[in-house]
């Protein structure tokens, strides 16, 4: 018989028993329902409703199972649905009735409840320490290629010359705003439901404070019902691994792009990539590729939570089982795919010469052209019209700016002289974008150190956190 046998004469359904149950998947929080249970034990001595004699005994045998789970010996059963009603039963196995006073004043709805915190505050504390690694990993690419220059692109088209660093720590900075969500994230995860009860908080004088405190959370639910129903916590978490993926996922198009023949600015490492059963001249960069498609299944993730919790009415509905796999298998993803990246950047091979070769064709260096005459004293829109000019000039001849003889120049603006050569050079024209956030390669040095800072900053944080 299940656990709430009285009410009942006969046994489930052996296909619905199977349907509702979630044992497949919610034995992930074994190990937090157990930390749970021991502090709801405690409460429970605290307010007289345990001997100490009593409390100790379940909270030893608590712990042994703990092992046994741990050690791959236990094997959960489907007829008792979920993790809670498998480590209860198993309790009682072992200590026989005192494990059914466990239960006094909890519901599994409050319980689930603590494990899913629980949970989700110790493992994005593992997700943020994978995304420092990868935000290392690409701050100490950049240091080496502070003077590697390649084009810029606006509408995938060469825009404007900019230092690799530059390019690289765009990615470092999206990955800094993304630590910051997960922290500001992470703050409402730590927050306790249990009391709550099934909605309505429990009776026998619990002590709620007492068992946040064992469990170390900064704070409570102050509202029961809001306790047991909030799922705010997953979406947040979920949004905040959506726009990591998004992240990692554009990096991945960028990495298979420059790798492909056409751009040959990088080549990754044979250990990050794969051939092909048929080419043999293949070399794929199947890791940037899965990045990018696991990216889809975290969005289903965040879709399916905001979806289960549209029009939900309060407070707990078997819907909100339906939480558990996404957040399971998103942050398994998100992990994976932040453990891989790291060494597959720092072990890319950087082609030097390609990027630069492509970063002098294409014209990046035609805003400069403008610049200079502006310098000049003519109005930016002449200037803008003088150098598209110029660079018609060139297409037709099959030239570029750096080429083309003063006198042909002048026939354009009697402004331009000797002068100009130099600034058409690309170290001249990334140099001169030098305004704080700039190309220029002073500026990315001081960007290097502010973000090297607000790393470090982050690493301390992440490990209080710990604590
Ligand atoms: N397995 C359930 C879940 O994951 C636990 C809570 C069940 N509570 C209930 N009243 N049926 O949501």
């Amino acid at each position: 018989m299940t656990l709430w046998g009285g009410r009942f004469s006969k046994a489930v359904d052996s296909f619905v028993e199977d349907f509702g149950a979630s044992i497949h998947f919610d034995h992930v929080l074994a190990h937090w329902d157990i930390v749970g249970s021991v502090a709801h034990s405690k409460a429970l001595a605290k307010a007289g409703v345990l001997s100490g004699k009593e409390q100790q005994k379940i909270s030893a045998a608590l712990w042994k199972l703990a092992e046994k789970i741990e050690s791959g010996k236990i094997k959960f059963s489907l007829s008792d649905e979920d993790i809670h009603m498998n480590i209860e039963r198993l309790l009682h196995g072992s200590i026989g009735d005192l494990a059914g006073k466990l239960h006094t004043g909890r519901s599994r709805n409050d319980q689930v409840a603590l494990d899913l915190h629980l949970y989700l505050r110790a493992q994005v504390l593992h997700l943020l320490e994978k995304c420092h690694a990868l935000q290392s990993a690409l701050i100490a690419k950049g240091l080496e290629h502070i003077d590697t220059l390649l084009p810029g692109y606006t509408h995938l088209q060469r825009a404007q010359p900019v230092s690799l660093a530059h390019h690289l720590l765009a990615y470092a900075a999206m990955l800094q705003r993304d630590m910051q969500r997960l922290q500001e994230g992470w703050h409402r995860i730590n927050v306790m439901p249990l009391g709550a009860g099934a909605l309505a908080g429990a009776g026998f004088g619990l002590d709620r404070d007492y068992v946040a405190q064992l469990l170390a959370f900064d704070s409570l639910y102050e509202n029961s019902m809001d306790a047991v129903s909030d799922r705010d916590f997953i979406i947040e978490f979920l949004s905040s691994a959506s726009m990591i993926m998004m992240h990692l996922s554009r990096l991945s198009e960028e990495l298979i792009l420059w790798s492909s023949q056409e751009f040959a600015f990088i080549e990754l490492d044979e250990g990050y990539s794969t051939g092909s059963s048929m080419m043999p001249q293949k070399k794929n960069p199947d890791v940037a590729e899965l990045v990018r498609g696991k990216t889809g299944r975290v969005y289903g993730a965040l879709m399916s939570m905001l979806t289960i919790l549209k029009g939900l009415p309060l407070t707990y509905n078997k819907d909100l089982q339906e939480d558990k796999e996404g957040v399971f298998d998103v942050m398994k993803t998100v992990q994976d795919c932040l453990t891989v990246y790291a060494p597959m950047i720092s072990t890319m091979k950087i082609n030097k010469n390609n990027m630069a070769r492509a970063a002098s064709g294409g014209f990046s260096n035609a805003t400069q052209v403008a610049d200079y005459l502006v310098a000049k004293a003519l109005p930016f829109r002449q200037a803008h019209e003088v150098a598209g000019k110029l660079v018609l000039h060139c297409i037709q001849n099959n030239t570029v700016l750096e080429e083309l003889p003063l006198s042909v120049m002048q026939q354009y603006s009697d402004l331009i002289d000797n002068d100009i050569y130099q600034q058409l050079a690309l170290t001249y024209v990334v140099d001169a974008r030098n305004v704080r956030g700039g190309t220029a390669r002073p500026q990315i040095r001081k960007q290097l150190d502010l973000i090297k800072k607000q790393s470090e900053a982050m690493q301390v944080s992440i490990v209080e956190k710990q604590k």
